[in-house]
């Protein structure tokens, strides 16, 4: 698949994902096969204000591509401006979000909000494309709610206005994360347009990246919730893709490397003491899948340092050595 001049191969990609996708882990899924990342979602206003917190979320690592940057607001002005930044930074791509449900981003008319107001996101996406030389996307839930399925009419609309990408999350604002996404959105829009889509929700296997893309005729799939503590989807979707075999899971030592290499870098970006209780979370998910893992995982929420969050993966590392792993 190509978005403009940008080769996206495999055909599987990292979901932007507020609080996870910044540059440690994008370096992470990219060196596991994620052909492209995109950051965590920036608001426009927040940059339009100097938002230093905004400025750090669009870093992007040194030689880092490709990779798009996402933004999100609903002012057409204020997103041009915020897409030349994005493109200044060095995005391949700029990526729009209309797609956030949370309260605080849908009560000023951002991300979900502008899928019931048409007019108004084909605003935003003209004064984009217009902004930048770099490909637009925008990514998108299927609508507001149930009764009000605007994405295909929307991404029919948006190619005409020159977006080179659609990235559909199969979920209306409504269903936040409460229902199964529906796939059946995904193939309602490949039916209005002809430049590629990304589908996106609820793929947590290989054989679910694949069924997605023949149920649907999307050209890639992207990978949000399932890649906490598992970024070896992207390979092990990758590799079903080429050869219709399952690659083997990661042993624990391969876990272990990963989680100090994620532990590590967040530490350097971020300093240790932002660092550690960002990385709690994200440790727990990597520490997974072991009889009595559970333990390890409690005790992650209460590291405090790097050398406390280290011990406690070769604690888990000796504990897991002869373990048979499993996902669950
Ligand atoms: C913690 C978290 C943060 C997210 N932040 C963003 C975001 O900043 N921008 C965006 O477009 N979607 C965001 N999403 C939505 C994901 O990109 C994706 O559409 C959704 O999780 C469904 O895919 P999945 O089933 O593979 O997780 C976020 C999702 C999660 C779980």
């Amino acid at each position: 698949m190509r978005i403009g001049d940008i080769v996206v191969d495999p055909p599987v990609l990292l979901a932007p994902m507020a609080g996870v996708s910044n540059r440690a882990f994008r370096a992470i899924a990219r060196s596991q096969g994620a052909s492209l990342c995109t950051t965590e979602m920036v608001s426009a206003n927040a940059l339009a204000h100097n938002s230093v917190k905004s400025y750090w979320l669009m870093e992007l690592d040194p030689g880092e591509s490709p990779v798009g940057i996402q933004i999100a607001g609903n002012d057409p002005e204020i997103m041009a401006k915020a897409a030349r930044e994005a493109e200044q930074q060095g995005a391949d791509l700029v990526d729009i979000n209309m797609g956030c449900p949370v309260n605080k981003v849908v009560k000023n008319g951002d991300g979900s909000a502008l899928l019931r107001d048409e007019d108004a996101a084909v605003r935003v996406v003209e004064a984009v494309v217009r902004a930048v030389r770099v490909p637009v996307t925008v990514k998108m839930r299927a609508g507001w709610d149930h009764d009000s399925i605007t994405a295909p009419r929307l991404a029919e609309r948006f190619e005409r206005a020159g977006v080179k990408a659609i990235a559909l999350h199969a979920r209306t604002r409504s269903d936040q994360y409460l229902r199964p996404a529906n796939w059946d959105f995904i193939r309602q829009v490949r039916e209005r347009i002809s430049i590629p889509l990304i589908g996106n929700g609820d793929v947590n296997t290989p054989e679910d990246a694949r069924r997605m893309l023949e149920t649907t005729g999307a050209d890639a799939v992207m990978v949000g919730r399932a890649a906490f503590g598992d970024p070896w989807i992207f390979r092990r979707i990758a590799y079903f893709f080429e050869h219709g075999e399952h690659l083997p899971p990661p042993s624990a030592q391969e876990r272990a490397d990963m989680a100090l290499w994620h532990l590590v870098r967040m530490v350097e970006i971020k300093g240790e003491a932002v660092a550690i209780p960002e990385m709690r979370k994200q440790l727990a998910w990597y520490l997974k899948g072991t009889p009595g893992s559970r333990e390890f995982r409690m005790r992650c929420q209460q590291l405090k340092t790097r050398a406390e969050a280290e011990a406690l993966i070769a604690e888990w590392l000796d504990h897991a050595r002869d373990e048979e792993l499993t996902w669950s």
